[in-house]
């Protein structure tokens, strides 16, 4: 295995990943490659483009940024949405096995993950992910060649922190596999395989696309036969990205760094003022000094997002919230330049234990004046709801 140069900062990688050899008059960008077959008659080698279902050339410039980017040694695995590569990687849990996945992590995660471990016949055990002590010992208490800790941190929509690194280390030192579901964080934040963890996966939908128009997904891994796993679980379930929403992702992936920083700022400025609203139960943010995550995030992640929950006392007050405002956007996901606002408990899927009046903020890049007064309006209006 080759070792990648891992010396230029994220913020550099982010600009100069993916981008065409040089030469005189050559594009400063990749083209949209359109090709679904390419050229060749003798025996299949797979490491040649052969069909555009196994590789393409429309994949790899993204693949090699996000895998400079999440340190792997080997390249992404880019997937048509988040579901579909955490789907590969549930596939890995084998039948009789064990998998432990957070009690509040994305609601997809854990539908998909029921359903996936009823058909395929292996545990699927939910922890609270913050609660470190109780992560162990769910790990000591299954076969550990067969289980598969997942951790989402922080976790959608709660805004609860893992102690990652110990987690992480705990597993390895049981020989359990580690995923981790870097969606929230991206890998400006934290790099979990610089931790130890085997897997890494992304809904590229969210900040790493960054403009709400495209759905995709990745894993990364260090792992040759991991690697191999996932490439052929996406090659024979056909879960594939289309050239152009990848190209889309790359333009995006460019601005990563200023996104996230004027966001986080903007996250910042919001949970502050929430945490002081007399018509807000409770807010959950990591950066808030009060926040039941905040030392560990401050410890072990570079950032801390901008992903806010609020609470209202009631449902009603919380919908009532999300029809006022303006300048947010009633709708689901997260990461796009746009601020959106949800009560994530309108999914019916969503954990009982999420509160029904959580509002979850995805706070973009917009005037923070502009969307706090309008959030402010918006939860003063709905007090009588
Ligand atoms: C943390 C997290 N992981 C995975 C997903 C699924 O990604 P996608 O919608 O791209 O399939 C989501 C979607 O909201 C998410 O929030």
């Amino acid at each position: 295995m080759t070792s990648r140069d891992f010396s230029h900062a994220p913020e550099t990688v982010l600009v100069e990943a993916g981008r065409p050899h040089r030469s005189n008059g050559s594009s400063v960008n990749p083209p949209i490659e359109l090709s679904s077959t390419f050229v060749g008659s003798g025996e299949i080698d797979h490491s040649d483009h052969v069909y555009g279902r196994f590789s393409t050339p429309a994949w790899t410039p993204f693949e090699e940024a996000l895998a400079e980017l999440e340190h792997a040694e080997l390249p992404g695995l880019v997937f048509g949405s988040g579901l579909a590569a955490i789907a590969a990687a549930l596939s890995l849990v084998p039948r009789g096995g064990t998998l432990i996945m957070p009690q509040h992590c994305y609601q997809g995660s854990l539908e998909s993950a029921g359903e996936v471990a009823e058909r395929s016949g292996f545990d699927f055990v939910t922890v609270d992910i913050a609660d470190t002590a109780a992560v162990v010992t769910a790990l000591d208490d299954v076969a550990a060649a067969s289980a598969v800790l997942w951790i989402e941190s922080p976790t959608n929509p709660m805004l609860e922190v893992a102690d990652t690194p110990a987690l992480i280390s705990a597993a390895c030192d049981r020989g359990i596999l580690t995923v981790v579901d870097n969606t929230f964080a991206t890998p400006l934040l934290q790099t979990p395989l610089d931790l130890g963890a085997d897997i890494v996966v992304h809904s590229v939908t969210k900040y790493l696309a960054g403009h709400s128009d495209v759905v995709l997904g990745a894993a990364l891994t260090s792992n040759e036969d991991l690697h191999k796993r996932l490439h052929s679980e996406r090659s024979l379930r056909g879960a594939i990205a289309g050239p152009f929403e990848v190209w889309l992702a790359l333009r995006g992936l460019r601005t990563l760094s200023v996104r996230m920083e004027r966001a986080q700022a903007n996250a910042a400025l919001i949970a502050e003022r929430l945490s002081s609203h007399p018509n807000v139960v409770e807010t959950r943010y990591p950066g808030l000094p009060g926040d039941p995550g905040h030392e560990r995030a401050s410890a072990q992640m570079s950032g801390f997002g901008a992903v806010v929950a609020f609470c209202t006392e009631t449902a009603q007050q919380a919908t009532a919230v999300a029809e006022a405002v303006r300048v947010w956007t009633p709708a689901t996901s997260l990461g796009g330049v746009e601020s959106l606002i949800e009560r994530r408990r309108r999914n019916a899927s969503e954990p009982e234990s999420v509160p029904e009046g959580l509002l979850r903020l995805s706070v973009g890049i917009e005037h923070a004046d502009d969307l706090w007064n309008d959030l402010d309006a918006a939860i003063c209006a709905a007090h009588g709801a």
